[in-house]
């Protein structure tokens, strides 16, 4: 039986959730090529120490070694994504999106957390997305990459070492992103109206990832095909701003940018100089911030003006998690709502409209 999996395939991270499981996987969209390395200690966690080989029709580089997510973010050779990335076409998305993909199909309900199950075959259904700008060009070439055959081989990963497991993608459903995160909030687990004014409401969403900023208007459900918009434009420029400005002050390196987010996101800004004391690079942070701050705001009340019906604007993505404070303050009187969990909210999306479609029930057929 095929699993339903919702996967956000994101620039920054790859977020996975299963059917029935409560806790998503988070996988950093790093890799870099693999090797054999020098183990002291296992790690704690299959997720820290994701070594695999990958297998795809789909994939130009096959049958490599790859270190993928945290295991590559220590490294200072990684690869993270660059604007000029397309997501539907990124041989490198599509292997941490397939290693995710594993690594969900053998966990139990707790996620990569738990134990694994022995199976050495998983299938799925899997809901997933394409930003405003890329997504009428892309998403049957994309939906094409995905669905067949696959194969993961973890190598030196903790509890999983030389497991081969297939994974067989039976169909992706691909939805608009921020478009399917509405989707989430206006819908119940099973999937009756949870929320009537973004159900049957003109709502304008910001969704600010890592290389993007989608802003799609969604009219009762549906895209709105003039209105809608997309920025090639994300937290990752700033996030890049910020380590070269530490770089050039204080000689001190981030060595991705995975690391620095992560510093942030615990507010944890104190910085160990080399042969002198700490220093906190808050202040950097700040100056960045509300810059990014200051462009978004700018961004949503253009397009607001454009369209006066929109009722109100969500402001999700890891960059409303990262900017909320900044961005309250630059938007003056204008009001945005914010949600937690809001960088989860296009995977939660994305498994809903997939289990809608399944469900033949219609009513995601407009989002996706
Ligand atoms: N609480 C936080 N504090 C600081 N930075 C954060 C926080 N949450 C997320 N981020 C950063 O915000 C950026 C966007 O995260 P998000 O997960 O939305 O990106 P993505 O979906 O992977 O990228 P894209 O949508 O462009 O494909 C990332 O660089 C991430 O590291
Ligand atoms: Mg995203």
């Amino acid at each position: 039986m095929a699993k339903l999996a919702g996967i956000d395939i994101g620039n920054d991270s790859i977020k996975v959730i299963t059917d029935g499981s409560y806790k998503p996987l988070i996988v950093p969209n790093i890799i870099t090529p693999g090797y054999d390395r020098p183990i002291f200690q296992e790690e704690d966690s299959a997720l820290k120490a994701l070594d695999v080989i990958v297998y795809s029709p789909a994939l130009k580089q096959n049958n490599r070694r790859w270190f993928v997510g945290q295991l590559a973010t220590e490294l200072d050779d990684s690869y993270e994504l660059e604007e000029t990335d397309n997501k539907a076409l990124s041989d490198q998305s599509l292997i941490v999106a397939l290693t995710g993909l594993a690594l969900a199909g053998i966990s139990g309900s707790e996620g990569a957390a738990g134990g694994f199950a022995q199976a050495d075959e998983v299938e799925f259904v899997v809901g997933t997305g394409l930003p405003v700008r890329t997504y009428a060009k892309y998403h049957e070439s994309f939906e094409a990459r995905l669905v067949g055959e696959h194969e993961v081989t973890f190598l030196t990963t903790p509890q999983l070492r030389n497991r081969k497991v297939k994974v067989r993608i039976r169909r992706a459903v691909v939805s608009i992103e921020g478009a399917a995160a509405l989707f989430n909030l206006a819908t119940h687990e099973n999937l009756q109206v949870r929320d009537e004014e973004i159900y049957n409401g003109v709502i304008g969403v910001c969704e600010i990832g890592s290389l993007t900023t989608d802003l799609p208007v969604v009219n009762r459900m549906s895209i709105d095909n003039n209105f809608s918009y997309g920025e090639q434009m994300g937290m990752a420029v700033y996030l890049d701003a910020i380590i070269r400005d530490v770089e050039d002050t204080y000689q001190y390196s981030f060595a991705s940018r995975a690391k620095l987010a992560a510093r942030i996101r615990n507010r944890d800004y104190t910085i160990q100089r080399i042969g002198e004391g700490q220093v906190s690079i808050q202040p950097i942070v700040d100056m960045y911030f509300q810059r990014a701050a200051h462009r978004v705001a700018e961004l949503i009340k253009k397009r607001w003006k454009k369209y006066p019906d929109i009722q109100c604007y969500y402001v999700l993505g890891g960059g409303a998690a990262a900017l909320k404070p900044y961005l309250q303050e630059a938007a003056g009187t204008m009001k945005l709502r914010f949600m937690p969990e809001s960088e989860l909210q296009n995977m939660y999306g994305y498994l809903k409209v997939a289990k809608s479609r399944m469900n033949q029930a219609g009513y995601a057929e407009a989002v996706t």
